[in-house]
């Protein structure tokens, strides 16, 4: 494969790569500078230095990737769709061919440290592609028995250009949730990235550059206000998709109902974490360090944030997380021996050190904080976030309310499972929950009545490919990761009747 698809850069450092995809989009299977000239700095947030620029679409410049991309829908709709799968199934294989160049470019960006978080993502990416390349002959439709003489059938059918609008925290994956399956079932896509981390997903969109038809899947960078409202409001757009945030995801909901346009939104959680009494603490705290994405430094948004711990084992699980907490190593994102990187961005770090100031300040809450800085002055700029734990806090609480993307967790004891479950439902979210019992009953009772798109009991895997993601309430509209995801949010359904009677 890497005969037949060398790909251009490939020898080259991180900060090589960065410059050779400086100031640039994809449109048309190649790199090339935004006609705004505009472009603005990429920090490497553990050091705050500029590691390169973004180009900032303009209006013509997202027009010029949204025809590019409707061009090249009217051949790529109509290929079969084994070998839309194929080609898609072999972007998979040659980006985990990549993967270690696309995690390190993401960890030089995103400050996520490299061996816990980039790694693993850059793997799932890969392989969320692979996966969808397989589904491709799922694409099917419906007999409708109606009588001998007709023949009434649906079909799968593609809907057009996909607008896909990402986030920061996870942006490959992001990425391989909304591209794969929107190219498998036969759109073309224009994807833009977040403002702070546009170079990983302009090197993959190059990289699958090297197998996609030109025009197929283009990548633009640029900020929400001018690019992603473009890329939104655009006529020939006949997709939105996003994750980020509820305030962006409402505004996105809102210029795509001017076109009557479907749309699939991602957007954040409060997601409950119920521990039972009966469960070993310490499977758990292990449980709750994960559910909680503490190695992201909490940027997730599945993350566990609130976390009911039943009175009787209150104390013993707070002394256990903390215990697990200080064993976590904060420190230089690249370094294989780091457990958390940084966070962002310096407004999401002012963020985070605002809600653990209010959680301070707030009578009767203690705020365990826990871990080291680090004290490398390399990094005196870095922007590292201690993991705080919060006792004396209750579910009304404004942090238990709102999101913070933060290593920021609630812990709230309680004694009544149905008192419990009515606090995890009260919340204006609804991504996920976490329920750890031993007690089959509790546990039915649990997953039945807890409201939220993904419900784990014992345990809390993070995406993958072939489970429905997406949440209920403030959480989202729509699924992602699953065939249902590609076939009820990148096709449309047309019904086709035969007549062979009297003819
Ligand atoms: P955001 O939702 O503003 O940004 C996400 C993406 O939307 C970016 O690509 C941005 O350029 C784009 N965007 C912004 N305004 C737009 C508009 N009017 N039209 C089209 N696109 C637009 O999120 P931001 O500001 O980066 O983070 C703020 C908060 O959002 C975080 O603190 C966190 O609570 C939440 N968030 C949730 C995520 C999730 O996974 N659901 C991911 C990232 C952030
Ligand atoms: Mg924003």
């Amino acid at each position: 494969m890497g005969d037949l698809h060398s790909v251009p850069g490939s020898n080259l450092t991180p900060l090589g790569l960065i410059k050779h995809l400086d100031n640039k989009l994809l449109i048309d299977g190649k790199l090339v500078a935004a006609k705004s000239q505009k472009s603005f700095p990429i920090h490497n947030p553990a050091t705050m230095e500029v590691i390169g620029h973004a180009a900032e679409a303009d209006a013509q410049d997202v027009n010029d990737a949204v025809e590019i991309a409707k061009k090249a829908q009217k051949e790529w709709r109509h290929m079969d769709a084994a070998k839309r799968g194929h080609l898609v199934t072999q972007c998979g294989d040659l980006l985990e061919e990549h993967q270690d160049e696309l995690a390190r470019l993401m960890t030089l960006e995103t400050g996520k440290a490299l061996r816990t978080e980039s790694q693993v993502e850059a793997k799932i990416f890969a392989n969320t592609f692979r996966f969808y390349g397989g589904l491709a002959l799922e694409l099917k439709g419906e007999t409708i028995p109606f009588s001998d003489s007709m023949l009434a059938v649906t079909i799968r059918e593609p809907l057009g250009v996909v607008g896909a609008i990402i986030a920061w925290n996870v942006p490959l994956l992001l990425m391989s949730l909304k591209v794969a399956p929107a190219l498998v079932a036969g759109n073309t896509v224009v994807i833009k990235s977040a403002e702070e981390a546009p170079f990983a997903v302009l090197r993959a969109a190059e990289i699958m550059n090297t197998i996609l038809p030109p025009g197929v899947l283009n990548m633009i960078s640029g900020d929400g206000p001018t690019t992603g409202e473009a890329l939104v409001r655009h006529p020939d757009v006949a997709k939105v998709t996003f994750t980020g945030s509820v305030e962006t995801g409402k505004k996105i909901y809102k210029n795509s109902s001017e076109k009557l346009v479907p749309v699939t939104l991602e957007l954040g959680g409060k997601s409950p974490m119920i521990v039972c009494e009966d469960i070993a603490v310490d499977k758990a705290i292990e449980g709750a360090m994960t559910s909680m994405r503490f190695t992201r430094q909490g940027q997730s948004c599945t993350a566990a944030s609130r976390i009911f711990v039943h009175e009787s084992i209150f104390d013993s699980f707070l002394e256990g997380m903390k215990t697990k907490l200080n064993e976590l190593k904060i420190g230089d994102p690249m370094d294989m021996e780091t457990d958390v990187g940084t966070v962002i961005s310096p407004a999401q770090h002012q963020k985070i050190l605002t809600y653990v100031d209010i959680g301070k300040k707030t009578p009767g809450a203690t705020a365990h904080e826990c871990s080291a800085l680090p004290t490398d002055p390399k990094f005196s700029k870095g922007l590292f976030v201690q993991p705080v734990l919060f006792t004396g806090i209750p579910n009304s609480h404004k942090l238990s309310q709102e999101e913070i993307f933060g290593p920021v967790t609630i812990l709230i004891p309680w004694k009544n499972f149905d008192d419990v479950i009515n606090q995890a439902n009260d919340s204006d979210y609804g991504l996920a929950a976490t329920l750890w019992t031993n007690d089959l009953k509790r546990a039915l009772q649990g997953v039945h009545r807890l409201e939220a798109g993904f419900v784990q009991v014992n345990q809390n895997v993070v995406v993958q490919p072939g489970l429905s993601y997406g949440g209920m309430k403030s959480s989202g509209v729509g699924k992602e990761a699953s065939l249902e995801a590609m076939l009820e949010h990148f096709t449309h359904k047309k019904t086709i009747i035969f007549n062979m009677s009297g003819v």
